[in-house]
């Protein structure tokens, strides 16, 4: 794919709504009319391994989208519309590791929503154990396997990344190596131990990916970090900060 989507390009609002786990559904986001530019649902098993892995999270305690799999495809159409009552794009933030039993989960997501997002993000022991989540930015191989039969559902992909989890380097070789298959980057500046984001790391990473959309992503929570992040991409993402209900500076933008 490697272009710019042209409907993205031309939104005039510039905050996107994250995804969180067993929060971000359909009527999460339907309360939050004319607020986002993308509202991101998810994140959502797509295979039995990553169903198993979810309902093992639930049992300490995590909140988790842990849907039935034969369930999953009926309940998707019902959350993304009620997502799209936000009158922002709809984008779903996926994992599974076996991406042929996900395929047909992935093709109902790609009638119906906006945007598909890879999850190469998560750090839950019992996803990255199964060489999934934040793993995946390490393996670039199972990356384009993935992504090259994500291709087929021609529907715009994003990859949710975590900064300096894997050497920014590394990193961005490895996103090379997949730079075909992918349209945008949302990109968690996370800052080990620092409570702000690491704006450089994303400058280097927005400047490498210009052809990309870039949605920043960590501790956004006023207008004036939002303006600062917005510097290095194209959009914010925020997820705690609408846990808050810190959300009123977002229309000032
Ligand atoms: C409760 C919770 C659940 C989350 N679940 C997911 C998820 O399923 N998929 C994902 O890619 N990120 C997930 N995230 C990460 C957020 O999307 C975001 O990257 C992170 O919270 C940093 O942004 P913030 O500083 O605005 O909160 C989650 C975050 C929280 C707080």
């Amino acid at each position: 794919m490697n272009k710019k989507i042209d409907a993205l390009n031309r939104l005039d609002k510039k905050v996107v709504l994250a995804p969180m786990a067993g929060i971000t559904d359909g009527d999460f986001c339907k309360k939050f009319k004319d607020l986002f530019a993308i509202v991101t649902i998810g994140g959502y098993n797509l295979d039995t391994a990553t169903y198993k892995a979810s309902k093992e999270i639930e049992k300490r305690g995590r909140k988790e989208f842990s849907i039935k799999l034969d369930g999953f495809n009926n309940y998707i159409i019902e959350q993304i519309e009620k997502a799209g009552e936000s009158n922002a794009l709809v984008s779903v933030n996926v994992r599974f590791v076996n991406v042929d039993e996900a395929y047909d989960k992935l093709l109902t997501i790609a009638k119906h929503a906006d945007i598909i997002e890879l999850n190469c993000h998560c750090r839950q022991p019992e996803i990255t154990s199964l060489g999934i989540g934040q793993e995946l930015m390490k393996n670039k191989n199972l990356l384009k396997e993935f992504l090259n039969r994500m291709e087929e559902l021609n529907k715009p992909i994003f990859l949710k990344v975590r900064l300096n989890y894997i050497p920014l380097k590394e990193l961005i070789d490895n996103l090379n190596y997949v730079r075909d298959y992918f349209d945008g980057l949302h990109v968690d500046c996370f800052y080990p131990g620092k409570p702000y984001a690491d704006l450089n790391s994303l400058k280097t990473l927005a400047e490498e990916f210009n052809d990309k959309i870039i949605i920043g992503n960590n501790s956004i929570d006023s207008i004036e970090k939002a303006k600062e992040m917005l510097r290095y991409s194209d959009f914010v993402s925020v997820a705690r900060a609408v846990l808050k209900g810190n959300v009123g500076w977002i229309k000032e933008l």
